[in-house]
């Protein structure tokens, strides 16, 4: 690595001024990274804030189209979408059936945007009345194969009522392969599956879950947390693991999440697999970045930027952000 040393050697030579640090910049950050999640509740009157969330609003089906409006205009131009449903129950029916929530959002987006780029959260954790990613055994934890057959159902009915791309995001095993099977047999064989291959039973999605509404707790048998089927933090080989049985499954994409804490896993799945890989900074991150910046402790613009630029560092592609719109305003404005 040493080209020669000190005093002939000097890295402060290329650090002299704006030009040449941007000459010799490695990474950047780019509008085309940057992917929008969005909460769209039915029965609403009006987008409502988010209290743990600050900037971000539970959409009404109307309202979210002004929104990626929005962020269209700065050059945003792909979401991703949570239904926040009123008709809950132990399956998440809502979520697969014709005229459901999650079939209506994507009907009327795809129709009042037609070049935006619609991505499908595919999990039932926002449409199961117990908060859980898929339909109980007896046991009280999640059913696994149960699961995969209400996601192929599921994805096909995002994909048909046209959403771009499926993003399972369950940690169950098979997804991939039972959604791949579902959407091939229903002729959506162009969709392609971006998965949540290495997800962590992180306590950064707290503030995610009171903007979807999806707090375990209902049911008295039902396991409290959700760390039989998401990821133990403290394991990166098992993450690899799991990003190889996707990509055997036929994954298109990979995703690691949480973002920032998890950096060396999205930097061991960019290098293993050379796949497109995507990072998701979640709510607890950005919440993070926005409580410190009210406090005064942060400006909140320098550390959205420079954590994301990170993301993108250490091997991300795209990254999904609550920011991601006030990271295109920042990107514009120069
Ligand atoms: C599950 C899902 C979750 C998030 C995205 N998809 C919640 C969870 O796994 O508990 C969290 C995103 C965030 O915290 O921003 N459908």
């Amino acid at each position: 690595m040493l080209t020669g040393f000190y005093p002939s050697l000097r890295l402060r030579r290329l650090r002299q001024n704006d030009t040449l640090r941007a000459m010799v910049q490695e990474t950047r950050l780019t509008v085309h990274d940057l992917i929008l999640p969005l909460f769209v509740e039915e029965n609403l009157n009006q987008r409502t804030p988010i209290a743990s969330l600050p900037g971000v609003f539970r959409e009404t089906e109307t309202s979210v189209i002004k929104t990626i409006g929005k962020a269209q205009a700065l050059g945003v131009n792909a979401f991703i979408f949570f239904g926040v449903s009123h008709k809950k129950d132990s399956q998440g029916t809502d979520s697969f059936t014709s005229g459901g929530i999650l079939d209506r959002v994507f009907r009327r987006v795809r129709e009042a945007c037609p070049t935006a780029l619609l991505i499908a959260d595919a999990c039932f954790c926002e449409y199961t009345d117990h908060g859980h990613c898929g339909p109980l055994s007896k046991h009280g934890d999640v059913d696994n194969d149960g699961t995969l057959m209400n996601l192929g159902k599921q994805a096909v009915t995002a994909a048909r009522a046209g959403a771009d791309i499926i993003a399972p995001s369950g940690m169950m095993d098979g997804m991939v392969q039972a959604i791949r099977a579902a959407l091939d047999a229903a002729g959506f064989e162009n969709t392609p599956i971006l998965s949540y291959a290495s997800k962590f039973a992180s306590c950064f999605y707290g503030p995610f879950r009171d903007a979807a509404g999806c707090s375990l707790g209902a049911y008295e048998h039902a396991r409290k947390d959700r760390k039989t089927y998401q990821m133990n933090p403290a394991n990166a080989h098992e993450a690899l693991r799991e990003a190889a049985l996707d990509v055997a499954e036929g994954a298109d994409m990979l995703m690691v999440k949480p973002g920032l804490p998890y950096l060396d896993i999205i930097s061991a799945v960019k290098r293993e697999f050379k796949m497109p890989t995507f990072a998701y900074q979640v709510s607890g991150e950005f919440a993070m970045l926005k409580a410190a910046a009210a406090q005064g402790m942060l400006d909140y613009n320098s550390a959205l930027m420079e954590s994301l630029l990170c993301l993108k560092r250490a091997g991300a592609d795209a990254i999904l952000t609550y920011g991601a719109t006030d990271a295109a305003q920042i990107l514009r404005n120069g």
